[in-house]
């Protein structure tokens, strides 16, 4: 396998005259909307570069002229990109390459709409380099966006962002956090990263290299050197290349065979997180042969952590392998090298004894709680993301719940969350519906069957009174017995409270 071909940029002089050229060009997510019209600027993200290119083919304004060079990856002649940006500092920092009279683009640069109506820029390797060298940096993709949408963004002390490769997750969290340290094993990407954020207007991260935990050595088991959050889409594939079978890709391929990766990022953060402090990941897992994954995943927690698990999608083996081995074009290539390498994942897993593969999102909070609350779940639904105050709230509420035995939960105040509606299904005419269900609009998106009483407590839990009064007051509008009623009460409760319809007014 190759090297990348251009060395990456550097993060000087030419950065912020590049930034202000690119602004001044309209070269941002709305301005490209408008350039290339809707279903190019879509092909576009889907790394598909032809209908852009006929979209700006007789186009010589600026901001065509930056797509051809930053995103179709096209030579352009030294005079249409003097016109377009600053050309000696562009080419003195190594943003451009001269070749003849024409230069073309080193990297991609890709215009992001950043939070709070901020114009940002990735850099990176671009999509159309995916699988062909080993150090090859990705730009934003799916995951990457899950990941900046699950995390929480209140202002923090410290973050460290495991695995930065373009630098997305840190160009966030330069948002809301006092010092962002950034790793990553494949200096390309610490290059990148540093690109990313300058060409981004943000400020300077700490870039460290090195794999996992190293670069940021002992922080101290939660002292003053720990991180308030730590962020990781981790290189989390599960591939015959870790297990030193073939040739791996560093953006997705860690060195460590099967499910390891992840593990360890989860294990070894606890020791590095402040008291409080959050650790957000996305993991693969492999579920194994006569195991339930959830317990699997579960004793991946470190102590003194609560934890909350979500898995989001399973594919079996074969599932697995095409979308990995597609991913890396080799579906593109020779078809008996394909078949070779389809067969030694599947070999790689029968000796895992690993028949599907887990997606999904851990969330970590360092309590110190002697109990802690490991929540595991399946939700392959829709959520409406961003998501990151939905865990901090669902923490809260585990505090809540640690805190509050049966007796108390009824003592306490509930209102119901925003946006929470009920439906109700039943012939058409009928008095009594078949089924009452309780449905969010927002956040995960839950939805729960209810009986007469859990829904009269929902609907009438307005902060004023106690869940125990008003479910007195149900009884006996149902003529029912009270005591019944309250007894029973908690086993819906709890789970009402857990899962965020029933909010706690403390
Ligand atoms: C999937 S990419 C994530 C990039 C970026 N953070 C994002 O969210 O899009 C994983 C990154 O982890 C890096 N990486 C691979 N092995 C690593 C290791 N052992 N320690 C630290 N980083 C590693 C890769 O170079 C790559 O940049």
């Amino acid at each position: 396998m190759s090297s990348s071909p251009f060395p990456p940029p550097a993060a000087g002089p030419a950065a912020p005259r590049l930034r202000e050229a690119l602004l001044a060009a309209s070269f941002t997510p709305d301005g490209l909307l408008d350039l290339l019209g809707a279903p190019a600027f879509a092909a576009l993200a889907r790394g598909e570069t032809v209908p852009a290119r006929r979209a700006t083919r007789r186009d010589d304004t600026p901001a065509a002229v930056l797509t051809r060079l930053f995103l179709l990856r096209r030579p352009v002649p030294l005079a249409e990109a003097r016109l377009a940006l600053p050309l000696d500092a562009a080419l003195g920092d190594g943003w451009l390459a001269r070749d003849g009279d024409e230069v073309r683009a080193t990297v991609d640069v890709r215009p992001y709409a950043g939070d709070d109506g901020a114009n940002w820029f990735i850099v990176s390797d671009g999509p159309s380099h995916r699988g062909e060298a080993r150090d090859v940096v990705l730009g934003v993709g799916g995951a990457s966006t899950t990941l900046a949408g699950l995390t929480p963004r209140r202002p923090v002390g410290r973050v460290l962002d495991l695995g930065t490769g373009c630098g997305v997750q840190a160009l966030h969290a330069t948002r809301h956090a006092g010092r962002v340290t950034a790793t990553d094993v494949n200096p390309r990407a610490l290059a990148m990263a540093a690109a990313t954020l300058a060409l981004s207007g943000a400020p300077a991260a700490d870039l460290r290299e090195g794999s996992l935990f190293e670069p940021v050595g002992d922080s101290g088991d939660g002292g003053e050197d720990a991180f308030d959050l730590i962020v990781s889409n981790p290189p989390f594939v599960i591939s015959p290349a870790r297990a030193g079978n073939g040739d791996g890709l560093t953006y997705r391929d860690g060195g460590m065979a099967g499910d390891e990766l992840c593990r360890t990022v989860l294990r070894e953060s606890a020791a590095h997180l402040a008291d409080g402090g959050l650790c957000q990941i996305l993991a693969n897992w492999q579920q194994t042969d006569g195991q339930d994954w959830r317990e699997r995943v579960a004793a991946w927690v470190p102590p003194g952590c609560d934890a909350w698990i979500v898995r989001r999608e399973e594919q079996d083996v074969t599932q697995y392998t095409e979308l990995w081995l597609r991913d890396a074009g080799a579906h593109r290539g020779d078809p008996a090298a394909y078949e070779e390498a389809y067969a030694a994942w599947l070999e790689e897993f029968a000796a895992r004894r690993t028949h599907a593969v887990g997606f999904g999102w851990i969330t970590l909070r360092r309590t110190g709680a002697e109990r802690p609350s490991v929540v595991v779940e399946d939700w392959p639904h829709t959520v409406e993301q961003p998501l990151g105050e939905t865990i901090l709230a669902h923490f809260a509420r585990q505090d809540f719940l640690r805190a509050h035995d049966d007796a108390a939960l009824l003592r306490a105040r509930y209102v119901l969350a925003d946006g929470v509606v009920q439906e109700q299904i039943g012939a058409p005419g009928d008095e009594d519906p078949e089924h009452v269900v309780l449905r969010q609009r927002h956040g995960m998106m839950r939805a729960r069957a209810m009986d007469t009483i859990s829904a009269g407590l929902a609907g009438s839990c307005d902060g004023t009174l106690t869940a125990g009064t008003i479910l007195d007051a149900i009884a006996r509008l149902l003529d029912t017995d009270e005591v019944a009623v309250r007894s029973g009460a908690p086993q819906w409760l709890r789970p009402l409270v857990e899962q965020g319809f029933l909010i706690p007014e403390e």
